[in-house]
């Protein structure tokens, strides 16, 4: 594909900076974005290069980031009053080129669509525990409703037995990563200004029922007594898709910031333990034993946090690119 680096116009600017600010695996950002002339169209594009290549080599969590990028875009079009018309998948050579959005036709944006775009730069991954307070039966209902609008499902883990299997395959996917040279110095790399900030990253990894990233090695240095684990660790959920193709990674994307941003607005952050997803076997027996059957795409941990940290993105105009007038739609 050919780009140009020519000024971006202000709305492509909006729509870079919007999309940027979706969660990433471990802030690896691994997305770059071309814009199609003013107001002809804005493609997303996975960077795979920027992939987590020992996690996530076939890369399902670069491209559920992509779909958090492209719910991102959808709201913030909504923002400027337009409708997005969204072509996934577009180019059948080319599967890294994984959505075209288009500017629609002139609507002013709903009280919910403003509602998450408000949330949008207010939304950050939470690590550790949670404050006491937990997250409403109502808003739980809400979330998986809006799990539900992009075709995805939200599963609270609320029976004391697959909360038990849950946490004994996220330990388990944790311990081997911990004992994985290769694994810890590609997680090692990530931590720093341009990825992880050493703040966001700084409880201990083994406080909440769900075992974290070691990020920092905190585990090699102290234990943490069985009287202080699992202290607020929230509202367990999973979420899944029924199929498990690059577009069910882009859906699950989408779906996964819809319930982030609608959390957001509430007060309600997330944290996510991943660990299990990235081992096909440990993957395998969370869908059978946990997901029924459906594939598991993210889990997570939602509540209200003391603090919320920020994590620092790469500017705009670094991952955002113009096609020349020649490739204009
Ligand atoms: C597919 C995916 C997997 C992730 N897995 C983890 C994880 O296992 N542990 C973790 O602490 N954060 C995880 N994250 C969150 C990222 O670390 C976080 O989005 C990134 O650092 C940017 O920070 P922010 O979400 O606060 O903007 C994941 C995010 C995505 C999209």
């Amino acid at each position: 594909m050919s780009v140009t680096h020519e000024k971006p116009g202000r709305a492509a600017l909006h729509l870079a900076r919007a999309a940027a600010s979706a969660p990433s695996p471990h802030n690896r950002q691994p997305w770059f974005f071309v814009e199609e002339g003013h107001d002809h169209g804005f493609e997303l594009h996975a960077d795979r290069g920027r992939r987590m290549a020992r996690m996530d080599p076939g890369g399902r969590e670069m491209v559920i980031a992509c779909g958090a990028a492209l719910f991102n875009v959808r709201v913030a079009l909504r923002h400027l009053g337009f409708r997005p018309v969204v072509d996934v998948l577009p180019d059948p050579g080319d599967p890294d080129y994984l959505a075209r959005v288009g500017f629609g036709a002139h609507a002013p944006a709903t009280d919910e669509e403003e509602l998450l775009a408000g949330a949008m730069f207010h939304r950050h991954t939470h690590r550790g525990p949670f404050g006491a307070e937990l997250v409403s039966g109502e808003l739980l209902q809400a979330l998986g409703e809006q799990a539900g609008v992009e075709g995805a499902f939200l599963q609270v883990i609320d029976s004391s037995e697959k909360l038990e299997t849950l946490a004994d395959l996220v330990r388990g996917a944790e311990q081997a990563d911990r004992a994985d040279f290769r694994h810890t110095v590609e997680l090692g790399r990530c931590v720093g200004s341009a990825g992880v900030p050493v703040e966001a990253c700084r409880p201990h990894p083994d406080l909440t029922l769900l075992a974290a990233r070691d990020y920092l090695g905190l585990s090699r240095r102290s234990t943490v007594p069985a009287r202080r684990q699992g202290i607020g660790t929230g509202t367990v959920a999973v979420l899944s898709t029924p199929y498990d193709n690059r577009a069910d990674w882009l859906l699950a994307g989408q779906a996964l910031q819809r319930v982030l941003l609608y959390a957001a607005h509430h007060g309600v952050m997330a944290g996510f333990h991943t660990q299990p997803l990235e081992r096909p076997a440990l993957r395998g027996e969370l869908r059978r034993n946990v997901a029924a059957g459906r594939y598991p795409q993210m889990v997570l941990r939602l509540g209200r946090p003391h603090i919320v940290r920020s994590t620092s993105r790469r500017p705009p105009t670094e991952v955002l690119k113009r096609a020349p007038a020649a490739v204009r739609h």
